[in-house]
């Protein structure tokens, strides 16, 4: 494949082109049966992990990635650093360019990653913004990989707040896999038509599709995979979210749910909250993938950060 010489970014999910995404999901299988094979960060050189929000999925799967790809993680956690509070982020993003190989960032913004990515000449990866999660995404598709052998023509069902960075990257990142998409979330929450567009477009050349729609049973019907993500997202007040009048309550993934599925299989980023956005019978019973998603984290990002910083 020819690659550009630029600086590449992974800041949402169409980053990766569908051809790409794939490079990158078959290369984490490959880490995956063989951790040690690839070490571009042998030296060891350092990868800067900033959090302005709390993590520990994401913390732990970057730092192990790093150290197992040859590298040194840097862990910067919230309120540690200048940036934010005293430094911009261009300067900053000048400065670690100088000393690290890479810039992975988790934060509230999304144009504040685009303007990292804009000043810095090392890859910068979005470790989750208030719109997308585009490292868990790869992980999600990883797992489903794994335990369905292929993406293209699943279907794969989000229940909940359709406007967060979860379903906005399973919009995306399903949608760039070839899959078919589909978000069941009240009418007030559901994804931004600037969303709706690009994964309607990018369908239009992968052969995947998004559905958005306010009915769970509609949306739970014949999919392969069942998923749902917390109520309330950081830095969101829980008020009216969370309670029993919650809009989302109807968008419980219940076993009912599930069995109308295509045997289908359930993922969540965790962290849950069970009882709320699933019940205990789903997220704990054999349907559910959400360890394995969660140990694809590793296997996903480090085959994310190989690719990126080979491509420079
Ligand atoms: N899924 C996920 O990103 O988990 P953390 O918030 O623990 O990193
Ligand atoms: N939507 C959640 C995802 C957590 C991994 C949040 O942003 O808090």
């Amino acid at each position: 494949m020819t690659r550009t010489t630029m600086t590449r970014h992974f800041l949402k999910d169409t980053d990766l082109s569908p051809a790409e995404l794939t490079e990158v999901l078959d290369l984490a299988a490959e880490l995956k049966a063989a951790p040690y094979s690839r070490t571009p960060l042998a030296g060891p050189q350092t990868a800067a992990v900033i959090f302005d929000k709390t993590s520990t999925r994401t913390r732990v799967s970057f730092a192990a990635g790093i150290a197992a790809l040859g590298g040194q993680p840097l862990i910067i956690n919230p309120g540690e650093a200048q940036l934010g509070h005293k430094e911009s982020i261009a300067d900053t993003a000048q400065v670690m360019s100088r000393m690290v190989s890479a810039i992975i960032w988790r934060t509230y913004a999304q144009t504040g990653l685009e303007e990292m990515a804009a000043h810095s000449t090392v890859p910068v990866i979005n470790a989750l913004s208030d719109d997308f999660h585009p490292c868990q995404i790869l992980a999600d598709l990883l797992t489903i990989r794994e335990h369905r052998g292929t993406l293209a023509g699943l279907t794969m069902s989000y229940f909940g707040d359709g406007a967060n960075n979860m379903a906005n990257s399973y919009a995306l990142g399903g949608v760039n896999a070839g899959m078919h998409v589909r978000i069941a979330a009240p009418a007030d929450h559901q994804p931004d038509e600037a969303i709706v567009a690009e994964a309607n477009q990018l369908a239009s050349t992968t052969g995947g599709s998004l559905t958005v729609t306010d009915d769970p049973v509609a949306a739970a019907f014949g999919a392969d995979v069942l998923i749902t993500d917390t109520w309330v997202s950081m830095g969101q007040d829980s008020a009216g979210r969370d309670d029993d009048a919650s809009p989302f309550v109807k968008y419980q993934v219940t076993q009912e749910l599930m069995n109308s599925g295509n045997d289908a299989m359930f993922l969540h980023c965790l962290p849950a909250y069970r009882g709320k956005e699933v019940t205990a019978e789903v997220i704990d019973g054999p349907a559910s993938a959400v360890f394995d998603e969660a140990e694809n984290r590793l296997h996903a990002q480090k085959a994310l950060l190989t690719f990126l910083l080979e491509s420079r």
